[in-house]
């Protein structure tokens, strides 16, 4: 399987938790590497520009003001299959449908506050890693 990259957040409730370290153990844990990483505090409309696929669901105004409730942490993961591999390790949206040892049914409080966000296909992982990080600072 190829070399991948893809974009994840820990968003508010995790940080506010305290729990950047815990869920970075289990990435590690899967064997994805952490190539670049930064603690950013996101406005409602910067937030609302990187979920701008969802502007016409119910939740979209919901989603924006808690990403930019609290700080999040950005990141890059690196690994064979690291997009799918990943939201393994994430586990599904809702925790309620989460399975064991995953990070959402491990620390997730909901589907909204549910903890950390992953790119969903190749085309996604490239936007995202774009919104947030420039080619320097992805150390791999
Ligand atoms: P994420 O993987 O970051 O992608 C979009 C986010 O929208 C998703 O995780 C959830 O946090 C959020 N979301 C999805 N469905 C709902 C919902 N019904 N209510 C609130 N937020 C939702």
């Amino acid at each position: 399987m190829a070399i991948e990259r893809t974009l994840s957040i820990i968003k508010p409730d995790a940080t506010k938790r305290n729990l950047t370290g815990k869920i970075n153990a289990k990435f590690e844990e899967a064997g994805l590497r952490i190539v670049a990483q930064k603690r950013i505090h996101l406005t409602p409309a910067q937030a609302g520009q990187f979920y701008a696929e969802h502007k016409e669901r119910g939740f979209y105004a919901e989603l924006c003001d808690f990403m930019a409730s609290e700080p999040v942490v950005v990141q890059v993961l690196q690994g064979e299959g690291a997009i799918l591999k990943n939201r393994e390790v994430m586990g599904a949206t809702n925790p309620a449908n989460a399975a064991d040892g995953t990070i959402r049914k491990e620390f997730a409080l909901s589907v909204g506050e549910n903890s950390v966000h992953g790119s969903d296909s190749p085309a996604s992982a490239e936007r995202e890693i774009g919104f947030f990080f420039s080619g320097l600072e992805l150390v791999g």
